[in-house]
């Protein structure tokens, strides 16, 4: 890993074992990206690098030897007004109404570790393994600096890269767009990958032909949503999961976000991520800063599973909190679609025990333990336990959970408010409205205003004295609507385009407090399953909970997808009832668990309403999941087959020591009268001989000829929805 500046040839060179990221300075002083891709070595004696051409109809940089139109220049930091027609980067507004910046270099610092961006999840400098670059731009003409910031991490496929702005001059500036990440590239022969969906569908794989123009995605709805996740790539036509060269970016945020993907008439392409513009304005003072988001930009020659690699590879070393890094994650048991809010005490007690005596591990009980929680129209906002469910407190049922050798874990969904809550009675002004509009509910609840501190201070209170009270393990938190009628009380008018990005900010910060005072609570994320799966929050957070849909089928599709950049352990992963309650689908219990296993692992149904069969099968899957969790949470992720294009998907696993190789296959409908399936593994030693069913295989055989399965192993329970595990042992 280094990091390198060429004085002669004014570049900077970022590399490591696999990439190369080169920036030039410009002879106006104006950064050029030059290159982005696998590992190379760069001279300094590079040309034509800059397009020199005159062309009809567009503006020259003044005052150079040669013409230099900047449409056609790539750069780090493209911005408004200045002959570039393209999206710009930047866009700064000042007192006199000029939206026009020119930012040219003025120093550099080349440093181990990085500079940290306050207040933001960010990539951890984590060991001696970090490097980074910070370039130091200057507008000569008001004196404001723009700082970028780039980050290697030891060998890993990517970089990551932030701005801060800081207002140098004496009058008041406003920024209008601040793209964290903008790469320009010479060509535009690719197509894009992004993760769409919904609740209960969310990031399914969305491939597209690029047209020119802007290609993008974007969130306005307070959270990254489930709509579209913050994260786009580049793929080369020919790129498939296993081969071609892929260029993705992602962003470490939660909140409104815009992925764009530019493709000029002239066949360049211009990639960028960061907070969505049309939302967002922020004003700053003199000597005032703004720092953006960071986003995350990854590259692969060799296809999609590769870039997958690097990703899971970057949350699980670089962005979780150190503490559960590596962390066997728990088995959960979780109430919700057992009792949904109807439960007494006696009723969570036996299902403990019971959830005990199966082997689970963690008990969580979810929605409904607080205020006067009957239903969905009351008491978010009254973190005190419901005095009507559990006369003794949550004493009685935790002593219960412990004592059967489970850990503790409970719901919560902060930053929401009913009407029909003490909160709401003492501060009515709290919710997030503007008084002369209607305010819309979802699910009858409105969400608190946390872009003021005093909010998030008086929820900081209420939620360390619950986790105070009591010896809580686990906490999940929730965020069920998104936001409407933006608007915050407390905000001068000029301050009010600040709001969304504050109010993230303020979600941060209570993640901060508590994660900081509560070490020892492992957090799981939640928005009506996976409206907020992101960077950002895992970065507190280190595990979501995928989807609200728990049937089996439709999970090959959430987790297929979601894997692309999110780790098999960051992906909560149940066991619920059939029919499934949101599909009315009836799968095997088998299959259930073969889907779930590839993820954070646990159940999701009525345990009192189990056969003594079922309670057999349930003991095995715990066994099996127990023996091969590590395999599972931490062994390298490969998708073989995918559920986007056809009936079967197939996952693989590798353990760290490679020795154990879990194959999961699945398929929607049975087969008739059909040959041998053949699945072809990847990333085994092509010399090694594999132990599978008394059999032994070389790797080489599993790679180029197949895992080759029979029809009737496939269809023993002769019905559709089918799965398999095969577990193959290395000699
Ligand atoms: C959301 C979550 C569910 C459950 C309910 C409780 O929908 O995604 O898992 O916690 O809220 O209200």
């Amino acid at each position: 890993m280094a990091i390198n500046y060429d004085e002669i040839a004014r570049t900077f060179h970022l590399s490591n074992k696999k990439i190369s990221y080169v920036i030039g300075i410009l002879p106006n002083g104006q950064l050029n990206n030059i290159y982005f891709g696998k590992k190379i070595r760069i001279t300094n004696n590079r040309k034509n690098d800059i397009d020199y051409n005159y062309r009809v109809m567009h503006p020259c940089v003044p005052n150079q030897e040669e013409y230099i139109s900047l449409n056609f220049v790539p750069q780090e930091i493209p911005t408004f007004g200045q002959g570039d027609y393209r999206p710009e980067s930047l866009r700064i507004e000042k007192i006199d109404g000029n939206q026009l910046d020119r930012f040219a270099y003025q120093s550099h610092q080349i440093v181990k570790g990085k500079q940290s961006l306050t207040s933001l999840p960010e990539g951890r400098p984590i060991g001696n393994k970090v490097e980074s670059l910070i370039i130091l731009l200057r507008d000569n003409s008001t004196g404001i600096t723009a700082e970028l910031q780039y980050t290697l991490y030891e060998d890993l496929s990517l970089i990551t890269r932030s701005i801060k702005v800081t207002n140098h001059s004496k009058d008041a500036i406003q920024i209008r767009k601040i793209m964290s990440l903008s790469l320009d590239l010479p060509d535009c022969h690719y197509e894009s990958l992004q993760l769409d969906g919904a609740w209960a569908r969310e990031r399914y794989m969305q491939r597209n032909t690029l047209r020119s123009g802007d290609n993008s995605i974007s969130s306005i709805k307070g959270a990254s949503s489930a709509e579209h996740n913050p994260f786009i790539a580049l793929l080369r036509p020919e790129t498939t999961e296993h081969q071609g060269e892929v260029i993705a970016t992602a962003l470490i945020y939660s909140g409104n976000f815009l992925a764009n993907i530019n493709v000029s008439t002239f066949g360049i392409t211009r990639l960028q991520i960061g907070i969505e513009p049309s939302t967002f304005s922020w004003y700053l003072d003199e000597n005032e800063s703004f720092q953006t988001p960071e986003a995350v930009l990854a590259y692969s020659n060799d296809g999609l599973n590769d870039l997958s690699h690097t990703f899971h590879q970057f949350i699980n070393r670089f962005l979780i909190n150190p503490k559960w890094q590596n962390y066997l994650r728990p088995i959960v048991y979780n109430n919700w679609e057992a009792t949904y809010m109807n439960f007494n005490e006696n009723q969570l007690i036996n299902l403990a025990e019971e959830a005990a005596d199966l082997g689970m591990e963690l008990f969580v009980l979810d929605d409904g333990w607080f205020g006067e929680r009957e239903n969905d129209r009351m008491s978010l906002g009254d973190w005190v336990v419901n005095s009507q469910k559990f006369p003794n407190g949550l004493d009685k049922l935790i002593e219960t959970v412990n004592k059967n050798g489970l850990y503790f874990g409970i719901w919560i969904e902060p930053e929401m408010i009913n009407e029909e809550s003490n909160l709401y009675k003492e501060n009515p002004d709290w919710l997030i409205h503007h008084p002369q509009y209607h305010k819309s509910a979802s699910r009858n609840q409105y969400v608190l205003d946390y872009s003021r501190k005093e909010v998030v201070a008086h929820i900081f209170d209420m939620l360390s004295l619950l986790l105070d009270t009591y010896p809580i393990n686990y906490v999940k938190w929730d965020m069920n609507r998104y936001i409407s009628e933006p608007f915050s009380l407390k905000l001068p008018s000029h301050r009010q385009g600040e709001f969304y990005h504050r109010y993230i900010l303020g979600v941060y910060e209570l993640y901060e407090k508590l994660t900081q005072k509560f070490p020892d609570i492992l957090f799981e994320s939640c928005s009506s399953g996976g409206a907020r799966f992101d960077l950002g929050l895992l970065y507190y957070a280190p595990q979501t909970w995928t989807s609200d849909n728990t049937d089996a089928m439709d999970r090959l599709k959430i987790q297929h997808g979601t894997s692309i950049i999110y780790p098999p352990v960051s992906m909560g992963a149940h066991v619920s009832a059939v029919p499934n309650h949101q599909t009315g689908r009836v799968t095997s219990l088998e299959t259930r668990a073969n889907v779930a296993f590839f993820g954070n692992f646990g159940y999701e149904l009525d345990l009192l309403a189990l056969s003594n069969q079922e309670k057999i099968i349930i003991k095995k899957q715990i066994e099996f999941y127990k023996k091969y969790r590590q395999n599972f949470q931490y062994g390298k992720f490969y998708r073989l087959l995918s559920p986007f294009k056809g009936e079967e998907t197939s996952w693989q696993v590798i353990s760290e020591d490679q020795q154990t190789i879990i194959v999961g296959y699945y398929r929607f409908r049975r087969g008739i009268n059909e040959l041998n399936i053949r699945i072809k593994l990847k990333g085994l030693k092509n010399e090694a001989i594999y132990k599978y069913n008394n059999q032994f295989i070389t790797g080489g055989e599993l790679m180029e000829i197949g895992l080759i399965l029979t029809p009737l192993e496939l269809s023993e329970e002769g019905k559709d929805f089918n799965s398999r595990l095969i577990i193959l042992h290395k000699k």
